[in-house]
């Protein structure tokens, strides 16, 4: 019988997911189908029903976005180790429990993964490459995660200083101050996890041209707008840049490959997704 996949959040409409999904089941001749499950944060019980429901919807695994990466942790019968100490929830797969018949809800995180993958694309992640992340919300944790397992030297900024004190003592990095973010101060690395430059400010950057030293590689995760500020102050500076799609894509090929059990078709994935990208 066809499966269900699919991702839960709001506003999801305008999710690249379906479109790498997809290509990726018809690429690897899977019948199932990845839909939009928008849920509106007004009516939390949705969310439960959604769960409760994943059987008789012939739900298979979905992905999680925002705002429900942390409140679908309720829900799961099992996380991955990587979830728990990240503490959000992107990927749930779903596993038929053998003796009374209610499915299980087992929950992971690829968005650390991802973002590493991207990062590996451009620079090798040696220990001791000194990074800077910005920001100190979820996508924040999850990237300061996969780097303290790479051994780098991480070093956080965060509008409000509390929250990157204590990202910064959890995992035994370093908080930073604003103006210690020089082109002087020199990271391998800056990676933007704040919602700073998306829609429906821009133009906004949380770094200007100044600031950024040209040997650097900046990261930017956010995707709506792919090609950010950050990112055009960063090829001003002459650094090196990666976009949010590549995080996007590689957090998709973790998912599939959880759900799975085998490689993703990456080309394939990144064929949809650019080719969806282009429609925006
Ligand atoms: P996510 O799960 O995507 O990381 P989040 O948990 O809401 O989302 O985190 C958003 C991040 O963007 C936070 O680090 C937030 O900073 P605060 O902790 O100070 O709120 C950051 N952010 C959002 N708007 C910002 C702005 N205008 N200037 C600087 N940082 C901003």
């Amino acid at each position: 019988m066809k499966k269900f996949y699919g991702i839960v959040g709001h506003p999801v409409i305008h999710s690249f997911s379906p479109a790498m999904h997809n290509a990726a089941f018809k690429t690897e001749g899977i019948d199932a189908e990845y839909k939009i499950f928008d849920i509106a944060p007004d009516s939390p019980e949705s969310l439960a029903n959604f769960c409760y429901e994943v059987d008789l919807n012939h739900i298979a695994g979905f992905s999680v976005t925002m705002p429900y990466k942390q409140a679908i942790m309720t829900y799961m019968d099992h996380y991955d180790p990587l979830a728990k100490l990240v503490g959000s929830v992107n990927t749930v797969k779903i596993e038929a429990h053998e003796d009374h018949g209610a499915p299980l809800l087992l929950g992971y995180n690829t968005d650390a993964t991802g973002a590493l993958a991207a990062l590996n694309e451009k620079i090798p992640l040696s220990p001791g490459v000194k990074v800077l992340v910005l920001g100190a919300g979820g996508a924040a944790r999850a990237i300061v995660y996969g780097l303290k397992e790479c051994e780098a030297n991480v070093h956080v900024f965060n509008r409000t200083m509390d929250k990157a004190e204590a990202l910064a003592d959890e995992f035994e990095v370093e908080s930073i101050d604003y103006r210690l973010i020089t082109k002087e101060a020199h990271f391998d690395i800056i990676i933007n996890a704040t919602s700073v430059g998306s829609t429906p400010l821009p133009k906004e950057s949380i770094l200007q041209t100044h600031q950024i030293d040209k040997d650097t590689v900046v990261m930017d995760l956010v995707t709506n707008p792919v090609d950010t500020q950050l990112l055009k102050e960063a090829k001003k500076a002459g650094a090196r840049t990666i976009d949010g799609a590549r995080m996007l894509l590689h957090q998709a090929a973790g998912q599939f490959e959880i759900w799975f059990g085998k490689p993703a078709p990456l080309k394939a994935m990144e064929e949809a997704l650019y080719a969806k990208m282009k429609q925006f």
